[in-house]
């Protein structure tokens, strides 16, 4: 982030007030920050008190930096957390999900009862698969039903999951089942995406085919296409639909892995984080109620996100049916069947709580008022945000617009690694700065600190850094002790370095302003420039690749690759063919999701003189709009300007 649009940040005056009938019935108070500040452990074990427990815990943390173990000895059940113990309260007719299918008319509704039915069931079905406590299953589904239930079947027999987002390629597929060893593949013949049904299953067969530790592969039919068969396959429907819809759940250790989740890092190969049970569930549900408000008897709840992505683990899933609220789960792409799909969707179920990413926010601002207008959005009153920085105007707008200038918007900061929201307002407390996610939550401590691991004070930019353990964090990097130490935990000394930087303004509020590790973030969706970098060089005619992420008006940021060509390819004509090749691929190797927005055929890439792609350079060129639409850098003017700066930065001219 600039300079400019730094101090633009740090200067803004506006600040909305809760809604005072908001605040008036808020389900937490100002207290809650003295009362957590006082006394962390005590306040987050009144949090785990929210949860069933079959045995409770006999210590609330036992902190051996870099390794936490939180409600030791404590016993419980995640999925008798999310659905049994409402079932037994008397909700088992409320309804825990309206799926949406992207198919107009296509609706599920599921009540906690039947979540229930259906959740053991398959649970069933996994132990009679060989699947035990202890073991992973991998799901690789679109957003239908089926896939919050195999991850709560997963949960009740105590087997972790990993799921992987159907937006990942075979080959990514590939490398998270055999880094996580998974027995069995959970996934469907296929999805809706923009209007036609896309496939799954053909990825999974052939990641199968490499992968020996997949002893089965369970599929949800879900287009019903035409799809091959394998002597590992099983139908969902053929395996699931006979068991008993009853299951009694044992309960697992407080530390009992719930699942893994690949995320990128900077380097070319995801890391697996593990997450555990009673800390996690303790933090998702309590910020889930807390940072939403959420009043489970009347709200209807919608997080966007895919539960392919940990806002998905968190707040679609685990967070939501913690509380026993009602959810909406929507299968497709926000213009399906129209551009003002997602306002019908509200407009429809009621929705009241509204929880999506600022890349779709400022999609729907380009596609203009007049859709949201044109639909009931009074039913709507909080607004959450997540997975980048949203910019000022674009809070300004889902406030006025989408929000009717009476909900508060809560932005919400955290990571795959934080399992749960770390930094963010609380709507009936926090009076809001548009743009800033505000503070730490109560329980949660944070410090931005200098170069060397010194606090930069109360006003002050730097590295954001957490201080203080949370029940939700990381217990680690899947089968790489090492790498969980060096990325996370060696920077700065006992504590957790987020990647991120991150500012105090004059009235101590936190901006937070990106990555500050070669991290991109588009669409909120992290990929690393050196899995992209790696992805192009794979390709026959790639010689040398550098990847930046440039700054987009729509996603965030946007992938940039510079390359610079063999002798044999830059012989022949190169040109759109050979850009579209390359983007394939790398779609090929990581997903659609990883191809580069735009590729630069480069005659030579700038280096320091140690050989360092010099990648503040090419951001510039990257973002310098004059490079337009020209996909080589044949211009030998743009070339000897970055020899310029090369050697201006080099030399330290
Ligand atoms: O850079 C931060 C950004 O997203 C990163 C985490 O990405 P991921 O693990 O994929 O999780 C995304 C959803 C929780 C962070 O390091 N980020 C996430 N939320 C915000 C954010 N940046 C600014 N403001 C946010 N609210």
């Amino acid at each position: 982030m600039s300079e400019t649009s730094l101090s633009a940040l740090s200067s803004e005056s506006r600040r909305f007030d809760p809604p005072a009938g908001l605040a008036a019935a808020a389900n937490v108070t100002a207290d809650a920050y003295k009362h957590a500040a006082e006394d962390r452990s005590g306040f987050w074990a009144e949090q785990a008190g929210r949860l069933t427990w079959e045995r409770p815990w006999d210590t609330v943390l036992d902190w051996q930096p870099p390794f936490a173990t939180w409600f030791g000895g404590g016993r419980l059940n995640v999925s008798v957390n999310c659905l049994d113990r409402h079932v037994e309260a008397g909700l088992g007719d409320r309804v825990a999900y309206h799926w949406v299918g992207e198919p107009q008319e296509d609706r599920r509704t599921i009540t906690y009862a039947e979540l229930l039915a259906e959740v053991s069931k398959a649970a069933h079905a996994l132990t009679e698969l060989g699947v035990e406590a202890g073991d992973r299953v991998c799901i690789y589904l679109p957003m239908i039903p089926e896939a919050a239930i195999a991850m709560l079947a997963c949960a009740r027999i105590g087997a972790a999951h990993s799921v992987v987002f159907g937006g990942f390629s075979a080959q990514a597929l590939i490398d998270r089942i055999t880094d996580a060893d998974a027995k069995l593949v959970i996934t469907s013949d296929g999805g809706y995406r923009r209007g036609a049904p896309s496939a799954l299953k053909p990825a999974v067969d052939e990641a199968v085919a490499q992968c020996p530790s997949v002893q089965n592969v369970l599929v949800v039919r879900r287009t019903g296409q035409d799809v091959a068969w394998g002597a590992k396959d099983l139908w969902w429907h053929d395996l699931v639909d006979h068991q008993p819809s009853t299951h009694s759940p044992e309960a697992f250790d407080a530390e009992q892995p719930l699942f893994l989740l690949y995320t990128s890092g900077t380097t070319g190969k995801p890391k697996g984080i593990l997450h555990t049970s009673g800390g996690y569930l303790t933090q998702v549900a309590w910020t889930h109620w807390a940072v939403f408000d959420l009043k489970p008897e009347t709200d209807v709840y919608w997080c966007t996100a895919d539960v392919g992505w940990v806002t998905g683990h968190s707040y679609t899933v685990y967070g939501p049916l913690a509380n026993a609220a009602t959810s909406v789960l929507y299968e497709g792409t926000p213009d399906a069947g129209g551009k003002d799909r997602w306002w019908s969707i509200v407009e429809e179920f009621k929705v009241s709580i509204l929880y999506t990413a600022p890349t779709a926010i400022r999609t729907f601002m380009k596609w203009g008022d007049e859709l949201p207008r044109g639909r009931d959005l009074s039913s709507l009153r909080v607004l959450g945000s997540v997975g980048e920085p949203i910019n000022p105007e674009a809070w300004m707008w889902y406030r006025e617009v989408i929000g009717g200038g009476r909900c508060p918007i809560v932005d919400t900061w955290w990571q795959t690694e934080t399992g749960a929201m770390m930094i963010a307002p609380l709507p009936g407390v926090t009076s809001c700065k548009p743009g800033s996610a505000m503070g730490p939550l109560p329980g949660i401590s944070v410090d931005v600190v200098d170069h060397d691991g010194h606090g930069v004070g109360e006003t002050g930019g730097g590295y954001l850094t957490l201080d203080e353990p949370w029940p939700a964090m990381l217990r680690g990097i899947w089968n790489d002790e090492q790498r969980f130490r060096d990325t996370y935990w060696s920077k700065f000394a006992g504590r957790y370095f987020a990647g991120d930087g991150a500012k105090w303004d004059e009235n101590h509020v936190l901006w937070l302003l990106g990555r500050v590790d070669d991290v991109m973030n588009i669409s909120g969706h992290r990929i690393s420039t050196t899995e992209v970098e790696s992805a192009l060089v794979s390709h026959p005619s790639v010689a040398e690749a550098a990847v930046v992420g440039a700054a987009d008006d729509t996603t965030g940021q946007a992938i940039v690759a510079f390359v610079t060509l063999t002798a044999a390819a830059t012989a022949q004509d190169v040109g759109e063919p050979l850009l579209k090749d390359l983007r394939d691929h790398v779609a090929k190797e990581i997903g659609p999701i990883a191809k580069p927005k735009q590729i630069v055929i480069a005659p030579e890439l700038p280096k320091t003189r140690s050989g360092k792609i010099m990648r503040r350079l090419l951001v510039d060129i990257a973002e310098r709009r004059e490079l337009g639409d020209v996909t080589t850098l044949a211009d030998p003017t743009v070339v000897s300007a970055i020899n310029d700066t090369m050697g201006a930065a080099v030399d330290g001219r």
